[in-house]
């Protein structure tokens, strides 16, 4: 089975408190409360460096002191959640980034053909960055449409990053070979699908351990 080395346009998220907290989410007797908490928490984490590149532009202020010229971002910042489970890790994002703007992508996943199916869509106008956010990437099917939707508005893949908390090699490849040039952020990659199509280990239906629906 490919590993992370195996995809160029991966990031594995390697740092202890990310790790930590997401070993928490995947014990089976974390609750709702908890998970939520922890996701928020290491969706900042992921997006201190999910926003590591994001362009600077300079702008003339005053401080007490003196004039100068003082770096602010570039362009928006637009959260893309995925839904439903991507709300929990949009959270942490807007945390981080309190001005970013924020688009929603409705789909869901059918449980027999695995397939995503759309149902719900409201994005900005000018979205800027795109950072498009959903905790499980599985067969990739859901990502790789909602990047799509993302790029037939008039985004470039450059201007788009995808970030995951919890990725298998199937859905990471399927994703790679859809967008290649859209970069993805995780906090670790999996080891492989199941014969319902969920990661394992994973740690469940991300959506049903966030609303407590299973
Ligand atoms: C889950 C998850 C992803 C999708 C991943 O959502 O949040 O969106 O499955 O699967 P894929 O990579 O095989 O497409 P789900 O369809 O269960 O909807 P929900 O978030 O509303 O529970
Ligand atoms: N969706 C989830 O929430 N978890 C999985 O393991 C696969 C799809």
């Amino acid at each position: 089975m490919k590993q992370a080395s195996d995809f160029p346009s991966l990031k594995v998220i390697t740092h202890p408190l990310v790790q930590h907290k997401l070993t928490l989410m995947r014990d089976k007797t974390t609750q709702p409360i908890l998970f939520r908490q922890l996701l928020k928490e290491i969706a900042m984490l992921i997006g201190y460096e999910v926003t590591r590149d994001l362009p600077l532009a300079s702008q003339p202020i005053e401080t007490p002191l003196a004039p100068m010229n003082a770096p602010v971002l570039a362009q928006p910042v637009t959260i893309v959640s995925i839904l439903r489970a991507g709300l929990g890790m949009a959270d942490g994002l807007r945390e981080l980034i309190p001005s970013a703007r924020e688009g929603h992508i409705g789909l869901y996943r059918n449980p027999e053909t695995k397939q995503p199916h759309d149902y719900f869509l409201k994005l900005p106008a000018d979205m800027g960055c795109a950072i498009l956010v959903d905790p499980m990437l599985a067969t990739g099917g859901s990502a790789a449409r909602a990047a799509q939707i993302l790029l037939d508005h008039g985004l470039t893949p450059a201007s788009i990053r995808l970030v995951t908390l919890v990725s298998a090699p199937e859905g990471m490849q399927v994703f790679a070979q859809a967008h290649p040039d859209i970069p993805v952020y995780t906090a670790s990659l999996d080891e492989r699908l199941d014969e319902r199509a969920y990661i394992v280990p994973g740690l469940g239906d991300a959506g049903d351990r966030i609303f407590g629906t299973l």
